[in-house]
Protein backbone atom coordinates (compact mmCIF):
# COMPACT_ATOMS: atom_id res chain seq x y z
CA UNK A 1 0.00 0.00 0.00
CA UNK A 2 1.01 3.33 -1.02
CA UNK A 3 1.88 5.86 2.02
CA UNK A 4 -0.92 8.04 2.36
CA UNK A 5 0.06 11.79 3.48
CA UNK A 6 -2.51 14.15 4.82
CA UNK A 7 -1.63 18.01 4.17
CA UNK A 8 -4.71 20.47 5.09
CA UNK A 9 -5.71 22.60 2.68
CA UNK A 10 -8.16 25.14 4.31
CA UNK A 11 -7.54 28.92 4.57
CA UNK A 12 -6.69 28.41 8.18
CA UNK A 13 -3.61 26.21 7.19
CA UNK A 14 -2.69 27.85 4.02
CA UNK A 15 -2.06 30.92 5.79
CA UNK A 16 0.16 29.15 8.20
CA UNK A 17 2.78 27.82 5.12
CA UNK A 18 0.25 24.75 4.50
CA UNK A 19 0.89 24.99 0.78
CA UNK A 20 4.89 25.69 1.29
CA UNK A 21 5.12 22.96 3.30
CA UNK A 22 3.14 20.46 1.01
CA UNK A 23 5.38 21.97 -2.05
CA UNK A 24 8.27 20.35 0.29
CA UNK A 25 6.99 17.21 0.78
CA UNK A 26 6.42 16.89 -2.78
CA UNK A 27 9.90 17.85 -3.83
CA UNK A 28 11.14 15.27 -0.85
CA UNK A 29 8.93 12.76 -2.14
CA UNK A 30 10.36 12.77 -6.12
CA UNK A 31 14.04 13.65 -4.86
CA UNK A 32 13.99 10.44 -2.77
CA UNK A 33 11.73 8.61 -5.51
CA UNK A 34 9.17 7.58 -3.09
CA UNK A 35 5.58 6.90 -4.52
CA UNK A 36 2.82 8.72 -2.25
CA UNK A 37 -0.89 10.17 -1.70
CA UNK A 38 -1.33 13.15 -0.67
CA UNK A 39 -4.20 14.46 0.62
CA UNK A 40 -5.11 17.67 0.92
CA UNK A 41 -7.67 17.57 4.21
CA UNK A 42 -9.35 20.29 6.11
CA UNK A 43 -8.11 21.35 9.53
CA UNK A 44 -9.20 19.59 12.84
CA UNK A 45 -8.86 22.95 14.02
CA UNK A 46 -6.16 23.33 16.40
CA UNK A 47 -4.30 25.75 14.76
CA UNK A 48 -2.26 26.30 17.06
CA UNK A 49 -0.12 22.93 15.06
CA UNK A 50 -0.82 23.89 11.47
CA UNK A 51 0.49 23.32 9.48
CA UNK A 52 -0.43 19.97 10.83
CA UNK A 53 0.35 16.77 8.86
CA UNK A 54 -0.25 13.28 9.13
CA UNK A 55 0.06 10.60 7.74
CA UNK A 56 -1.73 6.40 8.08
CA UNK A 57 0.44 4.07 9.58
CA UNK A 58 -0.07 0.43 9.99
CA UNK A 59 -1.28 1.68 13.81
CA UNK A 60 -3.12 4.50 12.97
CA UNK A 61 -2.15 8.27 11.85
CA UNK A 62 0.81 10.00 13.44
CA UNK A 63 0.79 13.64 13.25
CA UNK A 64 3.22 16.26 13.10
CA UNK A 65 3.23 19.62 14.04
CA UNK A 66 2.97 23.19 13.56
CA UNK A 67 5.65 21.69 10.59
CA UNK A 68 7.82 24.01 8.40
CA UNK A 69 9.51 23.53 4.85
CA UNK A 70 12.60 23.45 6.79
CA UNK A 71 11.58 20.48 8.84
CA UNK A 72 10.68 18.60 5.94
CA UNK A 73 14.16 16.62 5.10
CA UNK A 74 14.38 15.09 8.77
CA UNK A 75 10.95 14.25 8.71
CA UNK A 76 11.53 12.01 5.96
CA UNK A 77 15.36 10.99 7.74
CA UNK A 78 13.48 10.21 11.15
CA UNK A 79 10.97 8.02 9.03
CA UNK A 80 7.61 10.21 9.62
CA UNK A 81 6.13 7.62 6.69
CA UNK A 82 5.70 5.19 9.13
CA UNK A 83 5.21 7.39 12.19
CA UNK A 84 9.06 7.72 13.37
CA UNK A 85 9.80 10.22 15.75
CA UNK A 86 10.59 13.93 15.27
CA UNK A 87 10.71 17.17 17.32
CA UNK A 88 7.45 17.83 15.73
CA UNK A 89 6.12 13.98 16.55
CA UNK A 90 2.59 14.44 17.73
CA UNK A 91 1.28 11.19 17.57
CA UNK A 92 -2.23 9.90 17.46
CA UNK A 93 -4.10 13.67 16.47
CA UNK A 94 -7.11 11.75 18.69
CA UNK A 95 -4.78 12.05 21.49
CA UNK A 96 -3.56 15.44 21.31
CA UNK A 97 -5.34 17.25 24.62
CA UNK A 98 -6.73 20.17 22.73
CA UNK A 99 -9.00 17.13 20.48
CA UNK A 100 -9.52 14.83 22.76
CA UNK A 101 -11.39 16.41 25.10
CA UNK A 102 -13.61 17.85 22.52
CA UNK A 103 -17.14 16.19 21.89
CA UNK A 104 -16.72 15.94 18.26
CA UNK A 105 -20.44 15.75 16.30
CA UNK A 106 -20.55 18.21 13.77
CA UNK A 107 -17.11 18.26 13.31
CA UNK A 108 -16.63 14.35 13.51
CA UNK A 109 -15.34 14.04 9.78
CA UNK A 110 -13.06 17.61 9.60
CA UNK A 111 -9.68 17.22 9.17
CA UNK A 112 -10.12 13.25 8.77
CA UNK A 113 -11.73 12.66 5.80
CA UNK A 114 -10.67 14.01 1.91
CA UNK A 115 -13.37 16.74 1.84
CA UNK A 116 -14.00 16.46 -1.80
CA UNK A 117 -14.45 12.19 -1.61
CA UNK A 118 -18.18 11.29 -1.70
CA UNK A 119 -16.78 7.88 -0.82
CA UNK A 120 -14.55 9.21 2.00
CA UNK A 121 -17.17 11.04 3.55
CA UNK A 122 -19.61 7.68 3.06
CA UNK A 123 -17.03 5.48 4.88
CA UNK A 124 -17.06 7.61 8.14
CA UNK A 125 -21.03 8.09 8.23
CA UNK A 126 -22.20 10.64 5.39
CA UNK A 127 -25.16 9.99 3.91
CA UNK A 128 -26.80 8.19 6.91
CA UNK A 129 -28.85 11.07 8.22
CA UNK A 130 -30.34 11.91 4.55
CA UNK A 131 -31.19 7.54 4.05
CA UNK A 132 -32.80 7.77 7.34
CA UNK A 133 -34.80 11.11 6.61
CA UNK A 134 -36.00 9.79 2.97
CA UNK A 135 -37.67 6.98 5.01
CA UNK A 136 -39.67 9.47 7.14
CA UNK A 137 -42.30 12.10 5.93
CA UNK A 138 -41.52 15.86 6.14
CA UNK A 139 -43.42 16.32 9.43
CA UNK A 140 -41.68 13.74 11.32
CA UNK A 141 -38.43 15.13 10.07
CA UNK A 142 -39.37 18.16 11.24
CA UNK A 143 -40.41 16.74 14.53
CA UNK A 144 -37.27 14.98 14.97
CA UNK A 145 -35.28 18.34 14.66
CA UNK A 146 -37.53 20.16 16.90
CA UNK A 147 -37.45 17.44 19.54
CA UNK A 148 -33.68 17.07 18.95
CA UNK A 149 -33.60 20.94 20.72
CA UNK A 150 -31.09 21.96 18.09
CA UNK A 151 -31.17 25.89 17.79
CA UNK A 152 -30.05 28.34 15.44
CA UNK A 153 -26.35 28.81 15.86
CA UNK A 154 -26.04 31.70 13.37
CA UNK A 155 -26.36 33.87 16.72
CA UNK A 156 -30.42 34.16 17.82
CA UNK A 157 -30.59 30.48 19.02
CA UNK A 158 -34.23 30.45 17.48
CA UNK A 159 -35.19 26.56 17.52
CA UNK A 160 -34.67 25.43 14.08
CA UNK A 161 -37.42 22.52 14.15
CA UNK A 162 -39.82 25.70 14.58
CA UNK A 163 -38.50 27.56 11.72
CA UNK A 164 -38.89 24.47 9.91
CA UNK A 165 -42.37 23.87 10.71
CA UNK A 166 -43.26 27.41 9.57
CA UNK A 167 -42.20 26.73 6.21
CA UNK A 168 -43.13 23.45 6.02
CA UNK A 169 -46.71 24.77 6.76
CA UNK A 170 -46.57 28.12 4.40
CA UNK A 171 -48.38 26.84 1.33
CA UNK A 172 -45.84 28.11 -1.80
CA UNK A 173 -45.26 26.91 -5.42
CA UNK A 174 -41.89 27.25 -4.87
CA UNK A 175 -39.78 27.11 -1.43
CA UNK A 176 -35.90 27.81 -0.69
CA UNK A 177 -33.37 27.08 2.06
CA UNK A 178 -31.33 29.44 2.43
CA UNK A 179 -27.74 29.30 3.89
CA UNK A 180 -26.29 31.97 6.03
CA UNK A 181 -22.47 32.19 5.70
CA UNK A 182 -21.58 35.38 5.57
CA UNK A 183 -19.63 34.34 9.07
CA UNK A 184 -18.73 38.09 9.97
CA UNK A 185 -18.31 37.88 13.19
CA UNK A 186 -14.90 38.90 15.06
CA UNK A 187 -13.02 35.71 15.87
CA UNK A 188 -15.63 33.07 14.17
CA UNK A 189 -14.23 30.58 11.27
CA UNK A 190 -16.45 27.28 12.40
CA UNK A 191 -18.63 27.80 8.80
CA UNK A 192 -15.15 27.99 7.23
CA UNK A 193 -13.99 25.42 8.62
CA UNK A 194 -16.47 22.90 7.88
CA UNK A 195 -17.21 24.26 4.37
CA UNK A 196 -13.45 23.86 3.12
CA UNK A 197 -13.60 20.64 5.33
CA UNK A 198 -16.11 18.83 5.38
CA UNK A 199 -18.67 20.59 2.41
CA UNK A 200 -20.99 17.41 2.16
CA UNK A 201 -22.15 17.88 4.98
CA UNK A 202 -24.02 20.88 4.85
CA UNK A 203 -25.27 19.98 1.41
CA UNK A 204 -26.62 17.07 3.30
CA UNK A 205 -28.27 19.33 5.60
CA UNK A 206 -29.77 21.50 3.26
CA UNK A 207 -30.94 18.37 1.35
CA UNK A 208 -33.00 16.86 4.40
CA UNK A 209 -33.88 20.75 4.93
CA UNK A 210 -35.48 20.85 1.55
CA UNK A 211 -37.06 17.42 1.97
CA UNK A 212 -38.65 18.47 5.38
CA UNK A 213 -39.76 21.48 4.01
CA UNK A 214 -41.20 20.83 0.92
CA UNK A 215 -38.28 23.44 -0.78
CA UNK A 216 -36.48 21.97 -4.30
CA UNK A 217 -33.76 25.20 -4.64
CA UNK A 218 -30.99 26.04 -1.66
CA UNK A 219 -28.53 28.70 -1.98
CA UNK A 220 -25.23 29.05 0.67
CA UNK A 221 -24.70 32.61 0.63
CA UNK A 222 -20.55 32.90 1.08
CA UNK A 223 -18.71 35.79 2.51
CA UNK A 224 -16.58 37.28 -0.52
CA UNK A 225 -13.45 36.58 2.01
CA UNK A 226 -13.66 33.24 1.77
CA UNK A 227 -12.76 32.23 -1.92
CA UNK A 228 -10.93 28.67 -0.90
CA UNK A 229 -14.42 27.67 0.72
CA UNK A 230 -16.65 29.05 -2.44
CA UNK A 231 -14.28 26.78 -4.41
CA UNK A 232 -14.77 23.78 -2.10
CA UNK A 233 -18.45 23.92 -2.14
CA UNK A 234 -18.93 24.55 -5.79
CA UNK A 235 -16.73 21.59 -6.39
CA UNK A 236 -18.77 19.73 -3.60
CA UNK A 237 -22.03 20.16 -5.22
CA UNK A 238 -20.72 19.62 -8.66
CA UNK A 239 -20.11 16.14 -7.14
CA UNK A 240 -22.92 15.52 -5.02
CA UNK A 241 -25.21 16.02 -8.63
CA UNK A 242 -23.30 13.47 -10.56
CA UNK A 243 -23.80 11.05 -7.34
CA UNK A 244 -27.73 11.56 -7.30
CA UNK A 245 -27.18 13.21 -4.03
CA UNK A 246 -28.91 16.73 -5.66
CA UNK A 247 -31.07 16.52 -7.92
CA UNK A 248 -34.47 15.84 -9.80
CA UNK A 249 -34.18 13.05 -7.53
CA UNK A 250 -32.52 12.60 -4.59
CA UNK A 251 -30.85 9.78 -3.92
CA UNK A 252 -33.50 7.72 -6.45
CA UNK A 253 -36.40 9.15 -4.06
CA UNK A 254 -39.12 11.33 -5.60
CA UNK A 255 -37.52 14.00 -3.84
CA UNK A 256 -36.13 17.07 -6.13
CA UNK A 257 -33.60 19.15 -4.60
CA UNK A 258 -30.64 21.30 -5.69
CA UNK A 259 -28.51 24.22 -4.77
CA UNK A 260 -25.98 27.37 -6.05
CA UNK A 261 -23.24 28.60 -3.95
CA UNK A 262 -23.85 32.64 -4.40
CA UNK A 263 -20.77 35.18 -3.40
CA UNK A 264 -21.45 38.38 -1.05
CA UNK A 265 -20.12 41.87 -1.72
CA UNK A 266 -18.56 42.33 1.89
CA UNK A 267 -21.13 44.14 4.04
CA UNK A 268 -21.65 42.88 7.78
CA UNK A 269 -25.24 43.88 8.15
CA UNK A 270 -25.70 41.36 5.06
CA UNK A 271 -25.68 38.21 7.49
CA UNK A 272 -29.07 39.74 9.17
CA UNK A 273 -31.18 36.97 7.23
CA UNK A 274 -33.57 39.41 5.90
CA UNK A 275 -30.52 41.77 4.43
CA UNK A 276 -29.23 38.82 2.78
CA UNK A 277 -32.26 38.00 1.16
CA UNK A 278 -32.21 41.40 -0.57
CA UNK A 279 -28.32 40.53 -1.49
CA UNK A 280 -29.40 37.02 -2.92
CA UNK A 281 -31.98 39.10 -4.79
CA UNK A 282 -29.74 41.69 -6.69
CA UNK A 283 -31.00 44.19 -4.63
CA UNK A 284 -28.21 46.22 -2.07
CA UNK A 285 -28.27 44.63 1.62
CA UNK A 286 -31.25 46.51 3.68
CA UNK A 287 -32.82 45.21 6.40
CA UNK A 288 -36.33 44.14 5.98
CA UNK A 289 -38.98 44.81 8.76
CA UNK A 290 -40.84 41.99 10.30
CA UNK A 291 -43.31 40.25 9.55
CA UNK A 292 -43.45 39.31 7.28
CA UNK A 293 -41.04 36.81 8.49
CA UNK A 294 -38.89 35.31 6.01
CA UNK A 295 -40.67 31.62 7.01
CA UNK A 296 -43.72 33.20 5.06
CA UNK A 297 -42.30 35.38 2.52
CA UNK A 298 -38.74 35.25 2.09
CA UNK A 299 -36.45 34.83 -0.89
CA UNK A 300 -38.20 36.18 -3.85
CA UNK A 301 -41.05 36.78 -1.97
CA UNK A 302 -41.80 32.49 -1.40
CA UNK A 303 -41.63 30.63 1.88
CA UNK A 304 -37.79 30.32 2.86
CA UNK A 305 -35.89 28.50 5.61
CA UNK A 306 -32.63 30.70 6.74
CA UNK A 307 -29.96 29.07 8.61
CA UNK A 308 -26.63 29.55 9.85
CA UNK A 309 -24.12 26.85 7.82
CA UNK A 310 -23.81 25.23 11.63
CA UNK A 311 -27.26 24.88 12.46
CA UNK A 312 -27.16 23.23 8.95
CA UNK A 313 -24.10 21.15 9.56
CA UNK A 314 -25.90 19.56 12.62
CA UNK A 315 -28.73 18.34 11.41
CA UNK A 316 -27.79 15.32 9.73
CA UNK A 317 -26.29 13.51 12.97
CA UNK A 318 -29.00 14.04 14.31
CA UNK A 319 -31.08 12.24 11.61
CA UNK A 320 -28.60 9.55 11.66
CA UNK A 321 -28.00 9.31 15.82
CA UNK A 322 -31.07 10.48 16.61
CA UNK A 323 -32.79 13.49 18.34
CA UNK A 324 -32.49 11.50 21.62
CA UNK A 325 -28.66 11.03 21.20
CA UNK A 326 -28.18 14.73 20.31
CA UNK A 327 -30.66 16.42 23.16
CA UNK A 328 -28.32 14.39 25.81
CA UNK A 329 -25.74 16.58 25.30
CA UNK A 330 -25.62 20.07 27.11
CA UNK A 331 -27.63 21.58 29.23
CA UNK A 332 -30.84 23.81 30.25
CA UNK A 333 -32.18 24.67 27.06
CA UNK A 334 -29.02 24.62 25.25
CA UNK A 335 -28.93 21.10 24.01
CA UNK A 336 -26.16 19.33 21.80
CA UNK A 337 -22.30 20.65 21.44
CA UNK A 338 -21.13 24.53 20.03
CA UNK A 339 -18.37 24.74 18.26
CA UNK A 340 -16.31 27.32 20.07
CA UNK A 341 -14.34 29.37 18.55
CA UNK A 342 -10.93 30.76 20.40
CA UNK A 343 -9.11 33.38 18.91
CA UNK A 344 -7.24 36.72 19.55
CA UNK A 345 -4.80 36.91 22.38
CA UNK A 346 -4.71 33.54 23.46
CA UNK A 347 -2.07 30.41 23.61
CA UNK A 348 -4.14 27.94 21.98
CA UNK A 349 -6.05 29.09 19.47
CA UNK A 350 -8.89 26.76 17.46
CA UNK A 351 -11.97 25.49 17.33
CA UNK A 352 -13.16 23.36 19.94
CA UNK A 353 -16.47 21.60 19.65
CA UNK A 354 -17.87 20.74 22.98
CA UNK A 355 -21.76 20.58 24.75
CA UNK A 356 -23.11 23.40 26.15
CA UNK A 357 -22.55 23.90 29.70
CA UNK A 358 -18.57 24.22 29.99
CA UNK A 359 -17.85 27.54 31.71
CA UNK A 360 -15.75 30.45 30.45
CA UNK A 361 -13.37 30.37 32.40
CA UNK A 362 -12.59 26.53 31.35
CA UNK A 363 -12.45 27.31 27.87
CA UNK A 364 -9.91 30.50 28.48
CA UNK A 365 -7.48 29.39 30.73
CA UNK A 366 -7.69 25.41 30.47
CA UNK A 367 -8.50 25.02 26.60
CA UNK A 368 -6.94 28.09 25.46
CA UNK A 369 -4.08 28.24 27.85
CA UNK A 370 -4.43 31.77 28.98
CA UNK A 371 -3.04 34.54 26.24
CA UNK A 372 -0.86 34.05 23.85
CA UNK A 373 1.42 36.83 25.62
CA UNK A 374 1.33 35.58 28.59
CA UNK A 375 0.15 38.56 30.39
CA UNK A 376 -3.32 38.26 32.64
CA UNK A 377 -6.86 38.55 30.98
CA UNK A 378 -8.69 41.18 30.80
CA UNK A 379 -11.34 40.63 28.93
CA UNK A 380 -13.04 38.57 26.54
CA UNK A 381 -15.09 39.05 23.77
CA UNK A 382 -18.05 36.53 23.43
CA UNK A 383 -20.31 36.32 20.31
CA UNK A 384 -18.73 38.87 17.68
CA UNK A 385 -18.42 42.66 17.55
CA UNK A 386 -22.09 42.97 18.91
CA UNK A 387 -20.94 40.77 22.30
CA UNK A 388 -20.54 41.69 25.63
CA UNK A 389 -17.07 41.95 26.83
CA UNK A 390 -16.51 39.89 30.17
CA UNK A 391 -14.34 40.24 32.81
CA UNK A 392 -12.43 37.45 34.48
CA UNK A 393 -15.30 37.73 37.55
CA UNK A 394 -17.81 36.64 34.97
CA UNK A 395 -15.68 33.10 33.94
CA UNK A 396 -17.96 31.39 35.73
CA UNK A 397 -20.63 31.85 33.45
CA UNK A 398 -21.27 28.48 31.52
CA UNK A 399 -21.85 28.43 27.68
CA UNK A 400 -25.62 28.44 27.37
CA UNK A 401 -27.58 30.82 25.76
CA UNK A 402 -29.89 31.81 29.06
CA UNK A 403 -27.11 31.45 31.25
CA UNK A 404 -25.31 34.64 28.67
CA UNK A 405 -28.31 36.32 28.40
CA UNK A 406 -28.14 36.70 32.42
CA UNK A 407 -25.06 38.17 32.32
CA UNK A 408 -25.88 40.65 29.65
CA UNK A 409 -23.92 39.01 27.44
CA UNK A 410 -24.47 36.72 24.68
CA UNK A 411 -23.31 33.79 22.92
CA UNK A 412 -23.73 34.44 19.04
CA UNK A 413 -22.07 32.69 16.82
CA UNK A 414 -19.58 30.90 19.70
CA UNK A 415 -16.82 33.41 18.97
CA UNK A 416 -14.36 34.88 21.32
CA UNK A 417 -11.85 37.09 21.00
CA UNK A 418 -9.89 37.27 24.39
CA UNK A 419 -7.88 40.12 25.39
CA UNK A 420 -4.62 40.63 27.72
CA UNK A 421 -4.10 43.56 30.51
CA UNK A 422 -3.01 45.90 27.96
CA UNK A 423 -6.52 46.23 26.22
CA UNK A 424 -8.04 50.13 26.13
CA UNK A 425 -11.81 49.27 27.15
CA UNK A 426 -12.59 52.89 26.25
CA UNK A 427 -11.41 52.11 22.76
CA UNK A 428 -12.58 48.97 22.07
CA UNK A 429 -16.63 50.85 23.27
CA UNK A 430 -15.55 53.89 20.65
CA UNK A 431 -14.69 50.96 17.91
CA UNK A 432 -17.98 48.93 18.98
CA UNK A 433 -19.81 52.52 17.87
CA UNK A 434 -17.79 52.97 14.98
CA UNK A 435 -18.29 49.65 13.67
CA UNK A 436 -22.13 50.52 14.33
CA UNK A 437 -21.32 53.69 12.08
CA UNK A 438 -19.34 51.90 9.15
CA UNK A 439 -21.78 48.81 8.87
CA UNK A 440 -25.26 50.72 9.80
CA UNK A 441 -27.38 49.58 6.55
CA UNK A 442 -28.72 53.18 7.35
CA UNK A 443 -32.54 52.03 7.81
CA UNK A 444 -33.46 53.63 11.05
CA UNK A 445 -32.22 56.31 12.90
CA UNK A 446 -30.76 54.92 16.41
CA UNK A 447 -28.17 52.93 14.32
CA UNK A 448 -27.62 55.24 11.48
CA UNK A 449 -27.02 58.30 13.69
CA UNK A 450 -26.77 56.99 17.60
CA UNK A 451 -23.84 55.14 16.47
CA UNK A 452 -22.01 58.21 15.04
CA UNK A 453 -23.14 60.22 18.24
CA UNK A 454 -21.64 57.98 19.90
CA UNK A 455 -18.53 57.88 18.55
CA UNK A 456 -18.18 61.92 19.05
CA UNK A 457 -19.46 61.38 22.74
CA UNK A 458 -17.23 58.73 23.53
CA UNK A 459 -14.37 60.92 21.66
CA UNK A 460 -15.57 63.90 24.42
CA UNK A 461 -14.81 61.58 27.31
CA UNK A 462 -11.61 60.58 25.48
CA UNK A 463 -10.72 64.58 25.74
CA UNK A 464 -11.75 64.89 29.27
CA UNK A 465 -14.47 66.95 28.41
CA UNK A 466 -17.21 66.72 31.19
CA UNK A 467 -16.66 62.68 31.04
CA UNK A 468 -19.76 62.33 33.77
CA UNK A 469 -22.37 64.40 31.72
CA UNK A 470 -20.60 62.78 28.76
CA UNK A 471 -20.87 58.67 30.28
CA UNK A 472 -24.26 59.82 31.31
CA UNK A 473 -24.96 60.19 27.45
CA UNK A 474 -23.50 57.33 26.37
CA UNK A 475 -25.67 55.13 28.52
CA UNK A 476 -28.86 56.54 27.26
CA UNK A 477 -28.08 56.71 23.79
CA UNK A 478 -27.37 52.77 24.26
CA UNK A 479 -30.54 52.60 25.51
CA UNK A 480 -32.48 54.35 22.66
CA UNK A 481 -30.66 52.43 20.18
CA UNK A 482 -31.20 48.71 22.28
CA UNK A 483 -35.20 49.51 22.17
CA UNK A 484 -35.33 51.53 19.11
CA UNK A 485 -33.33 49.95 16.83
CA UNK A 486 -34.86 47.75 13.79
CA UNK A 487 -32.17 45.03 13.58
CA UNK A 488 -29.83 43.58 16.11
CA UNK A 489 -27.13 45.77 14.40
CA UNK A 490 -28.32 48.58 16.06
CA UNK A 491 -29.69 47.14 19.05
CA UNK A 492 -26.80 45.08 20.14
CA UNK A 493 -24.08 47.56 19.96
CA UNK A 494 -24.75 48.59 23.22
CA UNK A 495 -24.37 45.15 24.58
CA UNK A 496 -19.70 45.62 23.98
CA UNK A 497 -20.11 49.77 25.26
CA UNK A 498 -22.02 49.12 27.91
CA UNK A 499 -20.36 45.70 29.08
CA UNK A 500 -16.66 48.02 28.96
CA UNK A 501 -18.65 50.83 31.26
CA UNK A 502 -20.34 48.20 34.14
CA UNK A 503 -17.20 45.89 33.77
CA UNK A 504 -14.17 48.25 33.67
CA UNK A 505 -14.98 51.60 34.75
CA UNK A 506 -11.68 52.42 35.57
CA UNK A 507 -10.54 52.92 31.76
CA UNK A 508 -13.25 55.49 31.23
CA UNK A 509 -12.11 58.11 34.16
CA UNK A 510 -10.24 60.72 32.90
CA UNK A 511 -6.53 60.52 32.82
CA UNK A 512 -4.66 61.54 35.35
CA UNK A 513 -3.04 64.90 34.80
CA UNK A 514 0.33 64.74 34.47
CA UNK A 515 2.46 67.39 36.31
CA UNK A 516 5.70 67.82 34.77
CA UNK A 517 8.56 67.46 37.41
CA UNK A 518 10.10 70.94 37.97
C1 LIG B 1 -26.03 42.48 11.86
C2 LIG B 1 -26.24 41.01 11.87
C3 LIG B 1 -25.32 40.16 11.29
C4 LIG B 1 -25.54 38.79 11.27
N1 LIG B 1 -24.60 38.00 10.70
C5 LIG B 1 -24.81 36.65 10.64
C6 LIG B 1 -23.86 35.81 10.00
O1 LIG B 1 -22.82 36.26 9.52
N2 LIG B 1 -24.14 34.49 9.96
C7 LIG B 1 -25.29 33.95 10.49
O2 LIG B 1 -25.51 32.76 10.40
N3 LIG B 1 -26.19 34.73 11.10
C8 LIG B 1 -25.99 36.06 11.18
N4 LIG B 1 -26.93 36.86 11.77
C9 LIG B 1 -28.17 36.21 12.29
C10 LIG B 1 -29.20 36.05 11.17
O3 LIG B 1 -29.97 37.23 11.07
C11 LIG B 1 -30.15 34.89 11.43
O4 LIG B 1 -30.58 34.93 12.74
C12 LIG B 1 -29.54 33.53 11.15
O5 LIG B 1 -29.05 33.45 9.86
C13 LIG B 1 -30.60 32.46 11.33
O6 LIG B 1 -30.03 31.18 11.24
P1 LIG B 1 -29.97 30.22 12.51
O7 LIG B 1 -31.35 30.19 13.10
O8 LIG B 1 -29.55 28.92 11.96
O9 LIG B 1 -28.99 30.82 13.44
C14 LIG B 1 -26.72 38.24 11.84
C15 LIG B 1 -27.65 39.10 12.45
C16 LIG B 1 -27.42 40.45 12.47
C17 LIG B 1 -28.43 41.35 13.12
S1 LIG C 1 -30.34 48.72 13.27
FE1 LIG C 1 -28.87 49.56 11.81
S2 LIG C 1 -28.43 47.89 10.43
FE2 LIG C 1 -30.33 47.36 11.53
S3 LIG C 1 -32.01 48.17 10.27
FE3 LIG C 1 -31.47 49.80 11.66
S4 LIG C 1 -29.97 51.02 10.49
FE4 LIG C 1 -30.10 49.05 9.49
Amino acid sequence: MIPRIYIPGDSGALALGAEKVAKAIAGELAERGIEAKIVRNGSRGAYFLEPMVEVATANGRVAYGPVKPSDVKSLFDGGFLTGGHHKRWLGTPDKIPFLAKQTRLTFARCGVTDPLSLESYKKHGGLNGLTNALALTPADIVAQVTESGLRGRGGAGFPTGIKWKTVLDTAGDRKYIVCNADEGDSGTFADRMIMEGDPFVLIEGMTIAGIATGATKGFVYVRSEYPHAVAVMNKAVEVARKAGVLGASVLGSPYAFDMEIRVGAGAYVCGEETALLDSLEGKRGMVRAKPPLPAHKGLFGKPTVINNVISLASVPIIMDKGAAFYKDFGMGRSRGTIPIQIAGNVKYAGLFEAAFGMTLGEIIDDIGGGTATGRPVKAVQVGGPLGAYFPRALFDTRFDYEAFAAKDGLIGHAGIVVFDDTADMLKQARFAMEFCAIESCGKCTPCRIGSTRGVETIDRIVAGIEPEKNLALVTDLCNTMKFGSLCALGGFTPYPVMSSITHFPDDFKPAPVRVAAE
